[in-house]
């Protein structure tokens, strides 16, 4: 038998004064496979997500919109689609849709596992365990869901075998399709006309127990 784990690493500057991006923390994670009976562990998955801390740039004075376009052309991107252009709160059409009356937001940004673990669920429960751990204060938590590029492996530091070659955008679009209604499981759905998957935290996520169950 085998115990699995995700185990995350965060940073934060101690000097006061930093740049608006300090109000963004970044998470980057591993996702750890342990057997039971020699209690040996290795590394099987990696996650990454980023939480955007608009209520505490709100206390301290700091523009939101400077906070996401210093820190990436991703946050920039979400700030505008789901910010107020100059307060700290989503936009009423996102407040109405999900509840998102808090002002933080989460993002997920992937998560990949190592070809022999896969089919068990590892992926989506992963993903639910950031969301408990890192959802507090968020008003939403929001993901592309896509299937990661091949040429990424180096990039996201895992081995080549870890990301299939999904060929052409009839592949893309098949896998994209795929992993959307997996993670549909878990509650997430499309935000309006965008490309990205939104989790409305105001909703119980299904317990661990119910996503485990066949479909
Ligand atoms: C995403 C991932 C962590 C989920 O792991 P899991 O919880 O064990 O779930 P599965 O691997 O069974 O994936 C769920 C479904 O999505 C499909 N899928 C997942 N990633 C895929 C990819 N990159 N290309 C094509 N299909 C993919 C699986 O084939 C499966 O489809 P099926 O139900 O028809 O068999 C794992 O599939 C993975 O590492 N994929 C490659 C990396 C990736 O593309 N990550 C997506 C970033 S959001």
């Amino acid at each position: 038998m085998a115990s699995f784990d995700v185990i995350l690493r965060t940073r934060a500057s101690l000097h006061p004064c930093g740049e608006p991006d300090e109000f963004v923390s970044t998470y980057d994670g591993v996702i750890t496979c342990t057997d039971d009976v020699t209690g040996r562990s290795k590394n099987v998955g990696r996650v990454h997500a980023l939480k955007v801390h608009a209520s505490l740039a709100v206390d301290q004075g700091e523009s939101l919109f400077d906070v996401c376009d210093c820190h990436s052309q991703e946050l920039h991107l979400l700030h505008t689609l789901l910010y107020e252009s100059k307060g700290y709160g989503f936009r009423d059409p996102i407040v109405e849709m999900f509840d998102a009356v808090e002002w933080n937001l989460l993002v997920l940004d992937y998560v990949v596992l190592a070809p022999k673990w896969r089919g068990l669920k590892i992926g989506l429960l992963a993903v639910r365990k950031m969301v408990d751990l890192l959802g507090s204060g968020c008003g939403l938590a929001v993901s592309l869901i896509a299937p990661l590029r091949h040429d990424s492996h180096a990039l996201l530091r895992v081995p080549p075998s870890w990301i299939p070659e999904t060929t052409g955008k009839q592949g893309r679009r098949e896998a994209a399709v795929k992993l959307r209604r997996y993670y549909r499981r878990m509650g997430f759905v499309r935000l309006g006309r965008t490309p990205y998957y939104a989790l409305p935290m105001t909703k119980r996520m299904p317990p661990a127990e119910k996503l485990l169950e066949p479909e």
